[in-house]
């Protein structure tokens, strides 16, 4: 297949200087539908075949980490019909991944407050969890009722109950103790941040992880994200510096 001028193909990229965790913002659903004077909930739907789209090529790729904020603390605010309708579409796209996920080698993980989910959630992603739990090409980490406020609250909470204890002195913290408390603990910081629909915030997304990553906005609305575009992206990081506050 021959692409065009402005696109860019998997052997332009140098495979030594792939990101190793790529997180994304996937946001503009509900502008998608609304362009197409359709409801939100057909814009999050076509925003789940993108979501496939984008796994397949990140394993594809190379990539050892894909992030992916399904779902925040504050999009619990969202109408009851709206919230009712992502849980269910997630529910679906559990059910309907994981055999692709067992055979193409990609450990599901979930970071956020996964007890607020439905039930019938839980059970899915535990299911999925468990059936993919010794695979080792990719990690998908699904972010699902994630906040990084709450992330940073909870991790308060345990490292105090550990000085309460006795177990740790407040004197020996350390940022590697602190992010031991995480969500993410084991998983590297993301070394590229992109996110969809042109927005320029960051939204409550891993807040301590992000210090020093990469950060790429682009106007495309989710649903229409595609292998292409991150292909051009991967090749916009590939020509950054990254400098970590030196010289
Ligand atoms: C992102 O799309 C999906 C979720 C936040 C669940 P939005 O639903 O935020 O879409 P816009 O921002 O309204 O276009
Ligand atoms: C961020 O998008 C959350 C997710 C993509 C899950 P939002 O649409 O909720 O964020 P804001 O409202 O634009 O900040
Ligand atoms: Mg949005």
């Amino acid at each position: 297949m021959n692409s065009s001028p402005s696109s860019a193909s998997l052997a332009e990229l140098d495979t030594t200087k792939l990101p190793a965790h790529i997180a994304i913002i996937m946001d503009g659903n509900g502008r998608w539908a609304k362009k197409r004077l359709l409801n939100r909930v057909s814009g999050h739907e076509k925003g789940s075949d993108a979501v496939r789209t984008v796994v397949r090529a990140c394993r594809e790729i190379g990539v050892s980490y894909l992030t992916l904020y399904a779902f925040s603390t504050e999009n619990w605010q969202r109408p009851r019909f709206e919230v009712e309708a992502l849980m269910s579409l997630l529910k679906r796209f559990l059910e309907s991944e994981q055999n692709e996920m067992v055979e193409n080698n990609i450990r599901l993980r979930v970071i956020g407050q996964v007890d607020r989910l439905p039930e019938k959630v839980q059970e899915a992603l535990h299911q999925t969890m468990k059936a993919t739990r010794d695979n080792t090409a990719m990690t998908l980490i699904l972010a699902l009722s994630y906040g990084g406020r709450a992330e940073i609250v909870r991790m308060v909470q345990e490292v105090a109950n550990k000085i309460r204890h006795g177990e740790v002195d407040p004197d020996s913290i350390t940022a590697e103790m602190v992010a031991d408390h995480l969500y993410t603990r084991d998983i590297p910081d993301p070394d590229l941040l992109i996110r969809t629909s042109g927005e320029m915030r960051v939204s409550n997304f891993l807040l301590w992880q992000i210090a020093y990553t990469e950060i790429f906005v682009t106007p495309t609305l989710w649903p229409d994200f595609n292998r292409d575009e991150l292909l051009q992206i991967l090749k916009d990081y590939q020509s950054r510096e990254r400098r970590f506050g030196q010289v």
